[in-house]
């Protein structure tokens, strides 16, 4: 970098900071640190839930999207918090010359990695946007044993309830199935499967197109017993 460029930067950088000072509401929750940052596609909003800012200390920022071609953002808010943040490998900081690193910026299915670089100080604005890397997140595989329980959930109450009560605790018709020697998946999928509900139980079974026995045992299992 030329030393001019590099004594712009810098003015810039330090405007920036002072920009930050001034609009500085304090910020005193301590932020979630699980918070990424997010890009909000309908209304251009950027949010950097964490971002150290060297010699200010750690803010929250909102940028918003103020040119598209080449693309620009501009500082909206910033808060400077009170209370110690912890850094994580999420956290996006600026840099020295007043470059802004946003380390995980999940935009659809895919993680960017990103360079921004202070261009204007009157409104801080960012540009120069460099794509260090991109990463395809996979979507979270649902658990099978959650979604059968919750699964379970809907058919226990729609066809058990009424004699069993709300929560297995027994009612008029049926026992308890909280405090109930079929305390085992297996004892009480076998027992739907074959027997319940009582008076129409292949209304419950398990086969090929069904897993209703097993979703109920699963839940009554993991929910109502304990
Ligand atoms: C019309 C009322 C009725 C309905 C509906 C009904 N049950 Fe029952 N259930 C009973 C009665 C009565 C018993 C006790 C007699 C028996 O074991 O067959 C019983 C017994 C049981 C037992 C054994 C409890 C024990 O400790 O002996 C289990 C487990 C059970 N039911 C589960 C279910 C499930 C799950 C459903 C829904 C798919 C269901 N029942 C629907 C009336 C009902």
């Amino acid at each position: 970098m030329q030393i001019s460029t590099w004594i712009l930067a810098r003015t810039l950088f330090n405007t920036f900071l002072t920009g930050l000072v001034l609009m500085g509401a304090l910020l005193h929750a301590t932020p979630s640190l699980a918070a990424d940052a997010a890009f909000d596609s309908a209304t251009g909003v950027l949010t950097l839930p964490v971002v150290d800012v060297p010699g200010t200390g750690v803010v929250n920022a909102g940028l918003r999207l103020s040119k598209d071609n080449p693309i620009e953002f501009t500082l909206q808010s910033a808060q400077i918090y009170t209370t110690p943040v912890t850094l994580n490998d999420k956290s996006a900081r600026v840099r020295d010359g007043g470059v802004l690193y946003i380390p995980s910026l999940p935009v659809g299915s895919q993680l960017y990695e990103l360079n921004m670089t202070l261009i204007k100080p009157d409104p801080i604005t960012f540009g120069n946007l460099q794509v260090l890397g991109v990463t395809n997140v996979t979507p979270p595989t649902p658990d099978p044993l959650q979604l059968s329980i919750t699964a379970g959930e809907s058919r226990y109450s729609e066809l058990c309830a009424s004699c069993h009560g709300n929560n297995g605790e027994g009612a008029l018709l049926g026992p308890s199935l909280v405090s109930s020697g079929f305390n085992t998946v297996n004892t009480l999928r076998v027992k739907i499967n074959t027997t319940m509900p009582q008076n129409n139980s292949s209304a419950c079974v398990d086969n090929g197109s069904s897993t209703c026995a097993t979703d109920i045992a699963n839940f009554i299992f993991n929910r109502l017993q304990r």
